[in-house]
């Protein structure tokens, strides 16, 4: 080798020294944040540093080129076709419950409806006045806290129970201290064998409840009326619903067109009204015979958040949260719409743009390291934000994590596009799993009315939707939950891209009459109390 040649080599070796301080400075983050799933360093995208527009860009087509009506059209193909198969046989969703009848509207009378969540235990009387028009008469919220989490078996039932004992003491009311047993409408939000309308027994509780301790196989409405009992209150549970039965009750009371309930918040879930024909038998476990004489319809528990798996597309961030999740390709749709995930879906792509496109002048604030420490409520907040620079979410930004620079206008926009186009493609995705539900609904409608011109497994060339009454061809979803109902402009979102899949179905079937709006998304309020009261009204009326 030549003295020539070596000199050029360690010339080259400079100038490459040079180049990796060079980027050292100009990605700091990337050698600082020790973030596990980040390409190594000669990965060629941290090379090439990027406009925060650029990313933007690439971010807003990513996450929305699946939202073309057509291919939503097919991913609601796809997905009803997952739905089908899970009605027939799948032991964890499509699970129909013991709730066959659909209230009227008008039942009537004053119930205590008690609603049991992972955070607050609400005691309330409830009064159906009939037509359709009821009231919360009274209601007292307790949190659950760690403490209440921790008592063992009955412990916590008595705790329930004082709490009952409070409240009707508070009003003055002497229902369920004369000899009459109070009727009692229960919400509740864990696992449990039901075994009739008003009995289920106690399976583990999980979210770190130990009340299920020393009480598994235990029936839970003779827990709750024993605790009671123990304080000389005389109640009897009459009927036991799940959070998705309840939010579908509460509404159908008010508007007889309520077919689906739709909840949405930290998690997701449908209940759909459906034939207990069009259901496998094996599903409904041991029932008596009787129980199947009953009405013709059953509300069914869907697990919504289940399906979409291999449907729905995923980008790059959404495999990294799948990835690293413990329990990757559970709930696919669960992943890429609830709170409990939008949050952390963003500060991937923060994580990102730290690294490639200088957002935050290139650093990550601390706190934002950790996965899901960005809270779903930050990007209501940056999309809700009304003033022009964005500064009221950045001041809230900076003081939930704070970082050495306060966020620059330019990194604000560029939150709030990652936001909007976030939350836009949870809207789209949610609106394609009803629409499946819905063509589900249609098909089993259909069958019903006329099975002599279906063929099985063919879509019915006329949309029809009967109806027990109000307008035939419109039917309503009841939505609770706080990103359905309070996440800036999400409900309208999705609304708007149901009424486009329902122009698809309308126009490839070549009906005269695509109208518009045939599925609405109306919000049932306070439905886990409502619902609880409706549920138990309704037994108390078919009760012989
Ligand atoms: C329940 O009633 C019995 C008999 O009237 C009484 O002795 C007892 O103290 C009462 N218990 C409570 C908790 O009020
Ligand atoms: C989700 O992650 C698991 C585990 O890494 C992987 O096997 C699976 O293919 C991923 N699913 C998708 C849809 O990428």
């Amino acid at each position: 080798m030549t003295l020539a040649k070596l000199l050029r080599r360690l010339q080259d070796l400079v100038a490459n020294l040079v180049a990796a301080l060079e980027t050292m400075l100009l990605f700091p983050a990337l050698f600082r944040d020790p973030f596990r799933t980040r390409p190594g360093p000669f990965h060629s995208a941290y090379w090439r540093r990027r406009s925060l527009d650029s990313l933007a860009d690439e971010v807003d087509r990513l996450f929305t080129a699946p939202l073309t009506p057509p291919n939503m059209c097919a991913m609601s193909d796809q997905m009803r076709a997952q739905l089908s198969a899970a009605l027939q046989s799948s032991q964890i969703n499509m699970l129909p419950s013991y709730t066959r009848t659909l209230p009227t509207g008008a039942e009537t009378g004053t119930f205590l409806a008690l609603d049991v969540g992972g955070s607050t235990l609400r005691v309330s009387l409830v009064h159906l006045a009939g037509q359709g028009t009821m009231a919360i008469r009274h209601v007292a919220s307790t949190p659950i806290d760690e403490e209440v989490k921790l008592l063992e078996g009955t412990r916590f039932f008595d705790w329930m129970a004082s709490h009952i004992d409070t409240m009707l003491a508070e009003v003055d009311a002497e229902d369920g201290r004369g000899p009459v047993p109070l009727s009692v409408g229960l919400s509740w939000s864990f696992p449990l064998e039901q075994t009739s309308h008003n009995t289920g027994l106690l399976i583990h509780m999980g979210k770190g409840f130990m009340c299920s301790t020393g009480t598994v196989g235990q029936e839970l409405g003779q827990l709750i009326t024993e605790a009671c009992r123990r304080r000389n209150l005389s109640v009897a549970v009459d009927a036991i619903v799940n959070d998705g039965s309840a939010t579908l009750l509460s509404r159908a009371y008010v508007d007889p067109t309520t077919r689906m309930s739709l909840i949405l918040g930290t998690g997701t879930n449908m209940a759909i009204h459906y034939p207990v024909d069009c259901i496998g038998r094996a599903k409904f476990g041991d029932r008596p015979p009787a129980w199947f004489e009953g009405a013709p319809h059953v509300i069914v528990n869907t697990e919504m958040s289940m399906f979409g798996g291999a449907v729905l597309p995923l980008t790059r961030w959404d495999e990294i949260l799948n990835r690293t999740h413990l329990r990757p390709d559970y709930q696919p749709l669960e992943y890429m719409i609830t709170g409990r995930y939008l949050g952390e879906i963003v500060r991937l792509v923060i994580v990102e743009a730290v690294e490639t496109a200088h957002l935050f002048r290139g650093e990550l604030p601390h706190s934002m390291r950790d996965a899901y420490s960005f809270d779903t409520s930050l990007l209501a907040a940056i999309e809700a934000d009304p003033s022009p620079q964005l500064t009221i979410s950045a001041a809230l930004l900076q003081k939930e994590h704070p970082g050495t620079h306060a966020p620059r206008p330019e990194d604000m926009r560029f939150l709030r596009r990652v936001c909007q186009t976030v939350s836009r493609r949870a809207a789209g995705y949610l609106a394609t799993a009803i629409h499946s539900m819905w063509s589900l609904h249609n098909d089993a409608d259909a069958e019903a009315e006329s099975p002599a011109d279906t063929v099985p497994g063919k879509a019915p060339k006329q949309v029809t939707v009967i109806e027990r009454e109000g307008n035939p061809r419109s039917l309503s979803i009841a939505c609770d939950g706080s990103v359905i109902n309070k996440y800036p402009g999400f409900r309208d979102h999705c609304q708007a891209y149901l009424d486009q899949l329902t122009h698809e179905t309308a126009a490839s079937r070549e009906s005269l009459d695509p109208s518009p709006s045939l599925i609405h998304l109306d919000p049932a309020p306070e439905s886990a109390i409502l619902g609880a009261a409706v549920a138990v009204a309704i037994a108390v009326s078919e009760q012989p």
